[in-house]
This record gives C-alpha cells, sequence and structure tokens, in this order.
C-alpha cells in the first residue's frame, strides 16, 4: 500500500516576534469581534432552529462569542437518515478515494485552518496557546495522518492462500451508522471520534459537547472542505437524553465512539444493552471515561523530575486532561526536596486569560466544574485529613478561576486520592520509606480508573519492579516521566478498568473497532 509515512506535525512555538503569533493573535481578535451564529449540519444542510444558546469564554463569561442553534429529536433522526442515505456511496468509495480526504483534511489542519482552530479551541475551552497547538493542530493533524497508516496497515493483513483458491479478508465498514459522543477537553479527539470510523467507511452522527461548540464547527468547516461528502458525517446539538433515546432504540445503531465520563459511559452501556433485541447487529461499544491518574516515587527518585512532573502533570490545561496527574504517593525522605521544587514553579505559573500568552493556567470549563472544584477546596480546609499546602483560592467574577492547589492527606484513601475531580487540585500522600511495598498495594486499590500512571525511580531494577506490580493500573504507563501527553504514533492512548474499553485512539487497535471483517475464500 502505497500512502505517504504519517509523521507528527511538528508544534510552532509562539513565542514574541514569531508570525504564527501574531496571526494567532489576529484570529483571536477576529473571533471576539464577531459573533458566531452556528448551525447544525446533516445532509450537507446548515440547519437553524432559531433556538439560539449563546456561547461565552469561560474566562470571560460576560463575553458573548456567538450562537448555536439547538436541536430537538427530530434533527437527531434527520441526522441519522442523511447518515443512512450517505452510506452506500462512501463505503464504495475506493480506500484511496476516503484516505486522501483524510489527508487533505490534515494539510488543512496543519495550514489554514490552523490558527482558526486554535483560536477556537483557546476562546472556547479556555486553552492557553501552546496547549491549543498541541491538541487541535498538531494531535489533530496526526490523528488523520496515522489513521490512514494504520487503515493501511489492516487492509494489508490477508491470509495464507494455496494453488486453485484464493483466500481473503474484506475490512467492511459496520452495517448502520455510527453515533460519536465527544468532549470539551481535547479539539483532536472531538475531531477523531467521527473522523475515525469515517475514514473506514462509516457514516456518522456527531454529537459534541456543548461547551466546545465553537471549535466543532471549525472541525465541520475543514471536513468540508477536504471533501467529505454532505451526510458522512453530521453536526447535531440535542439534549444528552433526548439524542440517547432517538439513537439508542435505532434499528441501524451500529456503534458508539465516546470520550467522557465513567457514568454517562455507564449509562449508556445500560441502554444500550436494554434494546440489544432492537438491533440489527451486536453495536461496537468504544469509549474513554473517567481518570484518577497517579504518580508514585521511590525514594531513588530525582526530585526536580518528580516536582515538575506534579505542576505540568497536573495543572496543563487546568488538570481537565483525562491523563492528568491527580493523586500522587512520594517517600517520606524525598518529600521536603520535592516541595521545594514544587512550590519554586509553582511561583512561576501565572493565571488568567489566555489571549494573554504568559498565562500558562486559565478557567476551568463551567460552572458546574467549578463548584464541584471549589467544594473540594473548602472540604479539604475543613478536614482534619488534609490541608491546603499552595493554592486553595477561587474567583468567578470574571471566568471560572480556580489556582492550582495541591492538598496534603494523611490518609491514602481520602476522598481526593478517589474520586476524580477533573481540575487544578491535586492531592499529595507522603508515605513513610519503609512502606514503600505497601503503599503500591494501596494504590492499586485506591481508585476505580486505570487511565495513566507515572513511576519515578532511578533505580532500574525497582522501576522494573513496580511496573509488573502495578500492570492493571493505568493503559498507559510512564517511568521518569508525567503521565500527559501521549503523542499519536509514539504511545496509542487508553484506559481500562473504570476508564474505557482501552480500544487505544490512534491506532490501528481503534480502527479495528469500525470494520466487521468478511472472511471470502473463492476456488478456481
Ligand atoms: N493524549 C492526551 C494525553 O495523553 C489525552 O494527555
Amino acid at each position: 500500500f502505497n500512502v505517504p509515512i504519517a509523521e507528527n506535525e511538528p508544534v510552532l512555538s509562539y513565542a514574541p516576534g514569531t508570525p504564527e503569533r501574531d496571526e494567532l493573535k489576529a484570529q483571536l481578535k477576529a473571533f471576539k469581534e464577531t459573533e458566531v451564529d452556528i448551525p447544525m449540519y446533516i445532509g450537507g444542510e446548515e440547519v437553524r432552529t432559531g433556538n439560539k444558546v449563546s456561547m461565552h469564554p469561560p474566562h470571560d463569561i460576560k463575553h458573548c462569542l456567538g450562537y448555536y442553534h439547538q436541536g430537538d429529536e427530530t434533527h437527531v433522526y434527520k441526522a441519522i437518515d442523511a447518515a443512512l442515505e450517505a452510506k452506500p456511496a462512501w463505503e464504495n468509495l475506493s480506500w484511496e478515494h476516503r484516505a486522501s480526504i483524510f489527508l487533505k483534511a490534515a494539510e488543512l489542519v496543519a495550514g489554514p485552518y490552523r490558527q482558526k482552530l486554535n483560536a477556537a479551541t483557546m476562546l472556547g475551552q479556555s486553552k492557553n496557546a501552546f496547549q491549543a497547538e498541541i491538541d487541535a493542530a498538531c494531535e489533530f493533524a496526526d490523528f488523520l495522518r496515522f489513521n490512514v497508516q494504520y487503515m493501511t496497515e489492516i487492509y494489508a493483513d490477508q491470509p495464507e492462500s494455496a494453488p486453485g483458491m484464493w483466500n481473503r479478508v474484506e475490512y467492511r465498514p459496520l452495517e448502520g451508522f455510527i453515533f460519536a459522543l465527544t468532549p470539551f477537553n481535547f479539539t483532536s479527539i472531538a475531531g477523531n471520534l467521527p473522523s475515525a470510523p469515517a475514514l473506514m467507511g462509516n457514516t456518522v452522527v456527531w454529537k459534541p459537547s456543548k461547551t466546545a461548540v465553537y471549535s466543532a464547527k471549525v472541525l465541520m468547516d475543514i471536513f468540508k472542505e477536504a471533501g467529505v461528502p454532505d451526510g458522512v458525517i453530521n453536526l447535531v446539538y440535542a439534549s444528552g437524553p433526548v439524542t440517547a433515546k432517538v439513537i439508542f432504540e435505532h434499528p441501524d445503531f451500529a456503534g458508539i465512539h465516546f470520550t467522557g465520563s465513567t457514568g454517562v459511559f455507564q449509562g449508556m452501556w445500560k441502554t444500550i444493552g436494554e434494546n440489544i433485541q432492537k438491533y440489527k447487529t451486536y453495536p461496537r461499544i468504544v469509549g474513554e471515561t473517567g481518570g484518577k491518574d497517579y504518580i508514585f516515587a521511590h525514594k531513588s527518585c530525582d526530585a526536580l523530575a518528580v516536582a515538575t512532573a506534579i505542576v505540568r502533570g497536573g495543572f496543563e490545561y487546568q488538570g481537565q486532561k483525562c491523563s492528568a496527574a491527580s493523586r500522587i504517593y512520594l517517600p517520606e525522605s524525598r518529600w521536603e526536596e520535592i516541595k521545594g521544587y514544587v512550590g519554586a514553579q509553582l511561583a512561576e505559573m501565572k493565571m488568567g486569560d489566555p489571549e494573554d500568552f504568559s498565562n500558562f493556567v486559565n478557567a476551568v470549563i463551567d460552572e458546574s466544574s467549578f463548584n464541584k472544584l471549589s467544594g473540594a477546596i473548602d472540604a479539604a480546609k475543613a478536614s482534619d485529613e488534609a490541608e491546603v499546602i499552595f493554592g486553595g483560592n477561587y474567583d468567578k467574577s470574571k471566568g471560572y478561576f480556580i489556582e492550582p492547589t495541591i492538598v496534603l492527606t494523611t490518609n491514602p484513601k481520602y476522598d481526593t486520592m478517589e474520586e476524580e475531580l477533573f481540575g487544578p487540585v491535586v492531592t499529595i500522600y507522603v508515605y513513610k520509606d519503609a512502606e514503600f511495598e505497601a503503599t503500591m498495594d494501596v494504590l492499586d486499590t485506591t481508585s476505580m480508573y486505570a487511565l495513566t500512571g507515572a513511576i519515578f525511580s532511578q533505580d532500574r531494577y525497582v522501576a522494573e519492579m513496580m511496573t509488573k506490580r502495578l500492570t492493571h493500573t493505568a493503559g498507559n504507563f510512564y517511568i521518569n516521566d508525567k503521565p500527559t501527553g501521549a503523542v499519536v504514533g509514539q504511545q496509542p492512548f487508553g484506559g481500562s478498568r473504570g476508564s474505557g474499553t482501552n480500544d487505544k485512539a490512534g491506532s490501528a487497535i481503534n480502527l479495528m473497532r469500525w470494520v466487521s471483517p468478511r472472511t471470502i475464500k473463492e476456488t478456481f
């Protein structure tokens, strides 16, 4: 299969004086000065219901970015009809044609749409310029390019034949439509969840997070300009329960590609189970869900590296990465040293509007997130088992700002060692050096999640022992590095236990879920 070898999109720096910085600033200004009016996209039609929902930057809640048009169940039905209508022509296109469309989309993401996608992510989802660049521009271009390569690896996997007989496997798309339900925290994931099944010949109904509609609209513009035919990806905004009812009761529902909370995923799985006899085929259920990602340091660790991992892994994008470090286990003998480095790094970390590029920390996504996080901070302040040792302030007068906060607890099973907060609140437990092995057992049984985890040890034998001992605690496991920042093509991403079906985003494993192979034996 002759396709371009996939390579990671280089990350631009946005340093003062660079052209990309000027372009991004100009794009941010343009988006702030124009109120956008975002329709649904169903079968190539732009659908405006007049039921307009206003959009506000989480860091500047009085500013209106524009509106999107909310739909109802009739729009979800229409989107399903459009997907089913577009399916025969799409699945019968050559794979080269589908690949070319998505490779073209990658070039649009990396080129003319780069600053639009970054600016929409910065304003709509309150992400700083660097975090937007590594997500919206680079990771999404990477998903598109690497998926084309993985698709050809799947198609190339063929059985043996013999004289007089030809065996072959046809990697058919699924029978029906795919539902993509996408999160706010990564524009790249929002783009990948509909585009990966579509690349494999499926058609899709896509519902984005209501807090990331602006960047979803830019993604739709990219798909259209790249040549994705009408009806192949349909974007609808209807309420969760209304959408779920229509989708999960439909006989042509063939699979869900989801990233979001564990509770929502488990609820959908149950509904799918209850409706199982309605479907033509067993639907594929693919989900990346919650996380309570850890850092566990051994006494042989490099203290500065551990501190950097806590600060970067815990507070990049306000701790709203599914991979964010949020429960930390540190040896008593190294704690003061690590704490010193953490304090020094936090003192340098500025919080504010992402339009000021010197701000590393921006606002959390919405009021309910703000309330949950400020509640956890208050609870730690009032607890006998915990104290707030860094940060602890919050303010929603201009936007949903939560100061990067570190809670120190004496109980390794304290609430915020267990519960996912999805924000910039990190909890640390300091263990006695002699309890190193016992603490590993506690780690293994403390949380229902197993998405990412990081261990730190300069002793290679200890690192090996920890890696074996903690086998099922993380789907992405880091040795001497922070637990965030998996790169497509380098670290396929996903977790198990309560964190998802571990169908590794950005891999052939994921793409295999969107095909139903037919084995053909022909004799001559
Ligand atoms: N790819 C993202 C990370 O690893 C989710 O942080």
